[in-house]
């Protein structure tokens, strides 16, 4: 049997109805196909709807026409607690401002996504989630709370916590954009090693052309379609 791609677009578009009452097409025709353990860099510029494209992809938003199959099976057709189960067991996220719970430490953020959905024991979160530090090299910043973590070690202890529980998708969106050029490349080696490492699928969304340069295939979005 065939493997079905993990995502597959066709034609995917999204509007918004503007409060005077015209609508605005953010995205006009996406045409997208990713299979497992591919790394696809998408580059545009602010505003071209770099963000409503992740929401699409990660199963947040859905399309307004167009068709979108996620492993094979079309999402129009996926309740919404479907697609809120698939998107906390089998896709991870990475966003620009890294969205860590402040109070807690790295280790405490790395386990809390194995809290949904897995019957795992305490013991056992916490052996994975330090297992995913360790492979991002902060073993040693377990117990540091996010404000006594430099900008590019909060961004590890993201791409850690989106690993957790495994995905098969991993969405970035600026994951380098709050970080100098050089912590930069290093969270971008690391995003990419780690995605490879784990077969899952790295679609890195950017406005940084040498970011993109790293994926295997790269996109150009404008004037909602990709080129
Ligand atoms: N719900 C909405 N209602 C009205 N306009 C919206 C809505 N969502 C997005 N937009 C508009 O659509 C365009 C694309 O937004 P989006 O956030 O996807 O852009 P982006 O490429 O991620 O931008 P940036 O690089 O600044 O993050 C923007 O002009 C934005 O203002
Ligand atoms: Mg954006």
């Amino acid at each position: 049997m065939v493997t079905p791609p993990l995502l597959h677009l066709e034609a995917v578009a999204r509007a918004v109805r503007l409060p005077d009452g015209q609508t605005l097409e953010i995205l006009r025709g996406i045409d997208l196909t990713v299979y497992e353990g591919a790394h696809v860099g998408i580059v545009g510029r602010s505003g071209t709807g770099k963000s409503t494209l992740l929401n699409i992809l990660g199963l947040l938003d859905r399309p307004t026409a167009g068709h979108m199959l996620w492993d094979g099976a079309p999402t129009d057709r996926m309740s919404s607690r479907t697609a809120s189960t698939t998107r906390g067991a089998q896709i991870g996220f990475v966003f620009q401002q890294f969205n860590l719970l402040p109070g807690r430490t790295a280790l405490e953020n790395v386990a809390h996504p194995l809290l949904y959905g897995t019957a795992t024991d305490v013991r056992t979160r916490k052996k994975r989630a330090r297992e995913v530090l360790e492979q991002l090299g902060l073993g040693h910043r377990a117990d540091h709370v996010p404000n006594r973590l430099s900008g590019g070690e909060q961004q590890r202890v993201a791409i850690a916590r989106a690993l957790v529980r495994r995905p098969r998708l991993l969405l970035a969106d600026e994951p380098t954009g709050a970080l100098d050029v050089d912590t930069g490349r290093l969270v971008m080696d690391l995003l990419t090693e780690a995605a490879h490492a784990s077969t899952a699928a790295l679609i890195t969304i950017t406005h940084d052309p040498a970011i993109a340069a790293r994926a295997d295939r790269r996109f150009t979005l404008e004037g909602g379609v990709l080129t």
